[in-house]
């Protein structure tokens, strides 16, 4: 999702370094970028021009080092609560004083990663949906210490980056994915019960209730480890409500390898 929130600040005028934690991951996100970018010039969306400036906003490097004098960071790791925490103490000590850390994070407590820092106040969920260069909405996730003003200012920011934002509290799943999860973990589990094929199933929400994608198809563009990861959060912070109990099938195709789109097979297969 990283090379997607690159993408939309750059697209719109705004200088990014992108920091990846090695040269093949670098390398990954730089291909993704391109490749957007290359796809909207050959629609005619974009002047090859424009690509080119757009490209030319973006700095790539392995490091936080690099950090140490942007205005903001968006984090975009995976889910692991653990690893934001010392990823965000790390940011703290890296970045100026008055630089803000938000998180991507889907449903960490943006309060529990904060606290990692010594500037809560700071510290704000900036949560993207995926892909982030085509959807429209940026949940705002406040804890009960975000400073008025960085809300004030990342709302703002959402506005320049032709985004609509929903500003919330610190809950599980915020807004969409606390709606959302419960749906996409029933369709697991009635597809894992043989109740019906993936393709009737994708077909009946597509077709039936005019959805973009059906629920299967949709795991695997948000990938079967971070939906994982998603639900097993939701259930723990949500008082285990069983809607959040992640399906067994999604565990089983982590282990197996199967994330989605991004390793070229999940529910389905991609070339
Ligand atoms: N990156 C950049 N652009 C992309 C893209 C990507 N990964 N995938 C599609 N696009 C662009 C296409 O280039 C195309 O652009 P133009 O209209 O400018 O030509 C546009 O999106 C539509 O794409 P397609 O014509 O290829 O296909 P489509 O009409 O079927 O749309 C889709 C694809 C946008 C993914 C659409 O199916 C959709 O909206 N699906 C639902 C996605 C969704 O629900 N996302 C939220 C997931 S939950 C989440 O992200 C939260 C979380 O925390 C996990």
């Amino acid at each position: 999702m990283g090379a997607g929130i690159v993408e939309v600040f750059a697209r719109n005028g705004i200088d990014v370094l992108a920091v990846e934690i090695s040269d093949a991951a670098l390398e990954r996100g730089r291909a993704v970028l391109v490749g957007s970018t290359d796809r909207a010039v050959a629609k005619g969306k974009l002047a090859p021009a424009d690509r080119d400036a757009l490209l030319g906003r973006v700095s790539f490097e392995v490091g936080l080092a690099a950090l140490r004098d942007v205005d903001l960071v968006v984090e975009a790791v995976p889910e692991r609560l653990d690893l934001k925490q010392r990823l965000f103490a790390e940011l703290d000590r890296v970045c100026k004083p008055s630089a803000i850390l938000a998180t991507n994070t889907s449903s960490l407590s943006v309060t529990d990663i904060s606290v990692a820092t010594q500037r809560p106040d700071q510290v704000i969920g900036i949560h993207f949906f995926n892909p982030a260069p085509v959807m429209k909405l940026v949940e705002v996730v406040r804890t009960v210490v975000t400073a008025p003003e960085v809300v004030a200012g990342v709302e703002a920011l959402c506005g320049r980056l032709g985004k609509v934002d929903v500003t919330i509290n610190d809950r599980a799943g915020f807004i969409a994915n606390a709606l959302l999860f419960g749906y996409l973990n029933q369709a697991v589990t009635m597809y894992e019960a043989r109740y019906a094929s993936r393709e009737d199933i994708d077909a009946a929400m597509k077709l039936g209730c005019g959805l973009p994608m059906g629920p299967l198809a949709l795991l695997d563009l948000i990938g079967l480890d971070t939906a994982y990861e998603v639900l097993d959060t939701m259930y723990r912070r949500g008082g285990r409500d069983r809607r959040h109990a992640p399906a067994p099938l999604i565990k089983q195709m982590v282990t197996a390898g199967l994330l989605g789109r991004k390793s070229g097979r999940g529910f389905y297969t991609y070339a």
